[in-house]
This record gives structure tokens, C-alpha cells and sequence, in this order.
């Protein structure tokens, strides 16, 4: 130990700056069952490998008595560190400060990493727990936040940047992670509103919980704005080191390739028995994917919200993809405006990212009612066909059964740059279902049938024959190929590697006008 008595300040301002808001503090955060903004960066990021930076920043404000309260490193903790052996940005507001309030300074702080994060080309985390602008310093504050929500918006399609809320997140303060790619939250100990339940209670008179209103399970299950709920601090924050190792660190890089031992070729003889002979019955098209990705390992994003539609990162011979499908075990897998808007986000966030798209197609159409068509199911499905008509990167389509009507061609088909279209023998494409085609093209002879019940059958029999099948789209080149089910691995796997060298691109404009 040096006795440099120099050396001996430095250490004891670090050691002061460590300790935020004091003993105190902390042992009120651990009551709340939540670590400290600290705590959080060593358990998120490789043993040692943080670097703080602005530990010596403090606060310049005069009003309210805060000159008496000058804490080191004000609310929020700031630096760089890796995951996985990967560079990534951080910060984490301290809640033993200020509430983890945010003012001028807290700000900065933000600002600064975001901006390295930018030149540099690395994802940037943000732990969030605060008591949102500081009060004290007023307006300044607001400036501050909306410094980071320009930076937020800049660095959009440019790195990753993932939320991770771990305490209160209110007011317009919710905007920040609102704005970036992923939001994680911990269940029973992190909400978000925009506002809290006593203004609800004046405003429209409901009595509502914190709970209830913004908990992790009511934004990962109804509200969409939560991507993944996770019983506790520490597994949300295993989860955001598990979707990283999924991302490349900027939209110049690919995601990293992490070769596995399950065999390219491997032939799944289940996938050929896995389509029930009852066109109607469901089957869970999870199973699907896990039988196909390497080592059956799926993450998968939103998992509660909008669940007739699956998405989620898994690899195909070591390389991420982005896996889209419609999921047949809920709502016969029908596109409505919940499962169009998640699907066309993750889409674009692929296609920003240079992560291929895998879309797996059982599809009966769009959610018929007024309900979806008042609440604009025209523009969310507009969303959706958007993104994929956009998307650059390469496109694999695997048609498992139904991919009827307008979906069809929404769910990446060939008209919209689908490069690889692959179908299973029982996939049906056609302008709609069976039941639904004869009832209308033979309304009338229907009508004057001696057995309209046994005339029905047959002319249903006969649209199956014609249209629902893969062959007529395969004669049109609309289909690239029909293939065994078995072979779905080893055959998604050629195409991507294939098509490893894709390039393509969009005319030049500002950027285009998704009907948002
Ligand atoms: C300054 C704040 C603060 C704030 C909390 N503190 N929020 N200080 N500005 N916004 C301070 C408290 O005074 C207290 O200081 C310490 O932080 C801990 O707060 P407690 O209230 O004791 O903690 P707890 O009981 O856990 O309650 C947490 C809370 C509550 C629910 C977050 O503090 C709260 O309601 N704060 C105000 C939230 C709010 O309305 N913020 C503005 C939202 S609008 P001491 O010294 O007593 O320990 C907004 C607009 C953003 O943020 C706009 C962006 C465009």
C-alpha cells in the first residue's frame, strides 16, 4: 500500500464515491430486496472488467439546499465493461442517491457513454431505477432527458441498446427505454407508468395498484412494452447477456458466429408426423422450432404478449438468426394487431442488424370484427408487410400448413423479396380456406342442392385438390421447393449459408414513411 498521501486521496474519494448515498441507503435498497446501481454492474458484466468513469461528478445546484448535499458520481453510475468477453456501454441509476433522480449532471453522465458507445460500436445497457426529472432542479432536468432521448433516437439501428427496469420508471421518464430495442423488467419490484395511481384515481377515478397498473407481467402480457419478465434482478440480468450473445455489437457487424456440436445435417423424422391430419387442429409450432435450431435452443422475446405469433434469436449452424412464426396453439395462429405490430418490430430490428429472418408460415388470414377493424387492424397489418417488404437481409420462408389470403403474402413471401421459400407437402396456399371459398363461389348451387350438406363435401373435397396444396405456387416458382418436414434443418441451413454474401438494397431516400 502506498503512503503517497496523494494516493491515499484518491483512494478514499473512490472508496467515498462507492458508497452513493452511504450505509444507510443501501441497507434501505437491500430491505426493498434490490441491489445497488454497483451491485447490478458487477453481477451484469465479466468479474473486473468495469470501468467507471465521472465517479468525481457532483451536482451544480444551488436551490432547495442541495449545495448542503453533494454526493460523488450524483445518481447514476456510469462506464464500461464487457459481457461475454463483448465491449458494452453501461449505466445504472442509484437510487441511494437522490432517489436515482435525474438532473442536469445524472444527464451528462448518460450522454457521454452514449456518445462513446456510438464512436465506438457497442451496445449500450441501461439499469434503470429512479425516481424520474429532479424536482430540484426543474426544467434542466427535462432538458436532460430529452438529451438522451435525441441520443436514444440517433443510436437507433446503430448499436443495441437494451433497458433494464429494476425500480420505478415514471412520467415521461419511461420514454428513454421506451425508445430503445429491448426492455427487460423485474417482477413485484419495477414498474412503468406515465402516470402513477394516485393522478389515475383523480383523473378517471379507478383505484389500481403500482402492480396492476405498470408491473412486469401487466407490460409483458398486455400492454407489449415489457419484452421479457424475470423473477429477479439477477435473472433479468443473465437474460440481457443471453440475447447479446444473440446481436453483433453495431449494424457494420454481423451477429458472432458460436459454432455447436448439433449436426447441420441431422434429420428430424418427428417434424413428419407433426402436422395433425385435421387441417383445424392446432400443434405448437415451438416444438418446430426447437426440433430445428441448433441444440433446440430458442430465446424468444415477448413470449406472453400477442402469442398467436412466436418471435425470438436462436442459431442455424452457428449463425444467429431471427425466427418469426405464427403460432397455430393460440388463435389458430391469425395475424391481429397486437401480433402484427410485434412481429413487424422484430423484423426491423433483424434487418438493422444484419440478422437473417427465418418466418415459419401457418396462417389463416387476418382477425375478422369490428373490434380489429376499428382499432386499425388495416394500418398494424400495413406495419408488418412494411417491415418485411423493407427488410434487406436474407429471408428464409418455410410454409409448415395454412398461408392463406392477404398473410400469404405478408408473411415474407416471394413477391416481397422472400429469398429462399421452402414448403412442408401439406401446406395449403390459396386465396382463403376451403369451408370459406365454396360457400362463396357456389353460394348458389349451394342453395338449390338436393344434399346441400353432401354437395358441400365434395366441392370442398375438390378446392382441397386444386388449391390446397403447395404444387400450384411451386409451378409458379412461388415456392422454391417442397420438401420432407425431416429435412427442414439441413435445408435451412444451406440456404443461409447460401446466401451468406446477400446484398441488396432499397432506393436512396430520407427513409421511408411506415404507416405508423
Ligand atoms: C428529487 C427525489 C425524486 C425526484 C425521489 N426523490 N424522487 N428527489 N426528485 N423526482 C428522493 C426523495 O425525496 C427521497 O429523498 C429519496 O429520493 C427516496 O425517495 P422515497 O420517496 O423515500 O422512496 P420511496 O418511498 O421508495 O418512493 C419512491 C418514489 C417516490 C415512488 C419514486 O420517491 C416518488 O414518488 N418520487 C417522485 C416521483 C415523481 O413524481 N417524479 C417525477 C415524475 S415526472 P430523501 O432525502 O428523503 O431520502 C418525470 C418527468 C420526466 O420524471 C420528464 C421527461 C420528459
Amino acid at each position: 500500500m502506498s503512503d503517497n498521501p496523494k494516493i491515499q486521496r484518491l483512494r478514499e474519494l473512490k472508496a467515498q464515491a462507492r458508497l452513493g448515498g452511504g450505509d444507510k441507503r443501501i441497507d434501505q435498497q437491500h430491505k426493498k430486496g434490490r441491489l445497488t446501481a454497483r451491485e447490478r454492474i458487477d453481477l451484469f458484466l465479466d468479474k473486473g472488467s468495469f470501468r467507471e468513469v465521472d465517479a468525481f461528478v457532483m451536482h451544480r445546484t444551488h436551490d432547495f439546499g442541495l449545495d448542503q448535499n453533494q454526493i460523488l458520481s450524483d445518481s447514476v453510475v456510469t462506464g464500461w465493461g464487457t459481457a461475454n468477453g463483448r465491449l458494452v456501454y453501461i449505466f445504472a441509476q442509484d437510487f441511494t442517491v437522490f432517489g436515482g433522480s435525474l438532473g442536469e449532471v445524472h444527464a451528462e453522465k448518460i450522454v457521454k457513454i452514449m456518445d462513446m458507445a456510438m464512436k465506438s460500436g457497442a451496445p449500450v445497457i441501461g439499469l434503470n431505477d429512479s425516481g424520474g426529472a429532479r424536482i430540484q432542479e426543474g426544467v434542466v432536468s427535462l432538458g436532460g432527458y430529452a438529451d438522451i432521448f435525441l441520443r436514444n433516437t440517433l443510436a437507433s439501428g446503430v448499436v443495441p441498446q437494451i433497458s433494464v427496469i429494476m425500480g420505478p420508471c415514471a412520467g415521461g421518464a419511461v420514454y428513454s427505454p421506451a425508445l430503445t430495442d429491448f426492455i427487460f423488467m423485474v417482477r413485484g419490484s419495477s414498474y412503468m407508468f406515465i402516470t402513477g395511481p394516485n393522478v389515475v384515481k383523480t383523473v378517471t377515478h379507478e383505484e389500481v395498484t403500482f402492480e396492476e397498473l405498470g408491473g412486469a407481467d401487466v407490460h409483458a402480457e398486455t400492454s407489449g412494452v415489457c419484452h421479457l419478465a424475470a423473477d429477479s434482478e439477477a435473472d433479468a440480468l443473465f437474460l440481457v447477456r443471453e440475447l447479446l450473445s444473440y446481436l453483433p455489437q453495431n449494424n457494420m457487424e454481423d451477429a458472432p458466429f458460436i459454432p455447436s456440436q448439433d449436426d447441420p445435417l441431422r434429420r428430424e423424422e418427428k417434424l413428419d408426423e407433426i402436422i395433425p391430419d385435421d387441417p383445424s387442429k392446432p400443434y405448437d409450432i415451438k416444438e418446430v422450432i426447437n426440433l430445428i435450431v441448433d441444440d433446440g435452443k430458442f430465446f424468444e422475446t415477448q413470449p406472453a404478449y400477442a402469442p398467436n405469433i412466436v418471435v425470438g434469436f436462436a442459431r442455424l449452424g452457428g449463425h444467429s438468426i431471427g425466427i418469426i412464426a405464427n403460432q397455430p396453439a393460440h388463435l389458430a395462429g391469425v395475424l391481429d394487431i397486437d401480433s402484427s405490430e410485434k412481429a413487424a418490430r422484430f423484423v426491423r430490428f433483424c434487418d438493422a442488424f444484419n440478422i437473417p429472418i427465418l418466418t415459419l408460415v401457418d396462417v389463416p388470414g387476418f382477425l375478422p370484427g369490428t373490434d380489429q377493424e376499428h382499432s386499425g387492424i388495416i394500418r398494424s397489418g400495413a406495419k408488418l408487410l412494411y417491415a418485411y417488404c423493407e427488410a434487406t437481409v436474407p429471408k428464409l420462408t418455410l410454409i409448415t400448413r395454412k398461408a392463406y389470403g392477404g398473410a400469404y403474402d405478408v408473411m415474407s413471401s416471394k413477391h416481397i423479396r422472400g429469398d429462399v421459400n421452402l414448403a412442408w407437402p401439406n401446406a395449403e396456399l390459396a386465396v382463403m380456406g376451403p369451408d370459406g371459398a365454396v360457400e362463396i363461389i357456389f353460394r348458389k348451387e349451394l342453395a338449390e342442392a338436393e344434399d346441400p350438406v353432401a354437395r358441400k363435401a365434395e366441392l370442398v373435397a375438390d378446392y382441397r385438390e386444386k388449391f390446397a396444396n403447395p404444387y400450384v405456387a411451386a409451378s409458379r416458382g412461388y415456392i422454391d421447393d417442397v420438401i420432407e418436414p425431416s429435412d427442414s434443418r439441413p435445408r435451412l441451413i444451406n440456404a443461409l449459408e447460401m446466401l451468406t454474401n446477400k446484398r441488396d438494397t432499397n432506393p436512396p431516400k430520407k427513409h421511408g414513411c411506415i404507416p405508423l
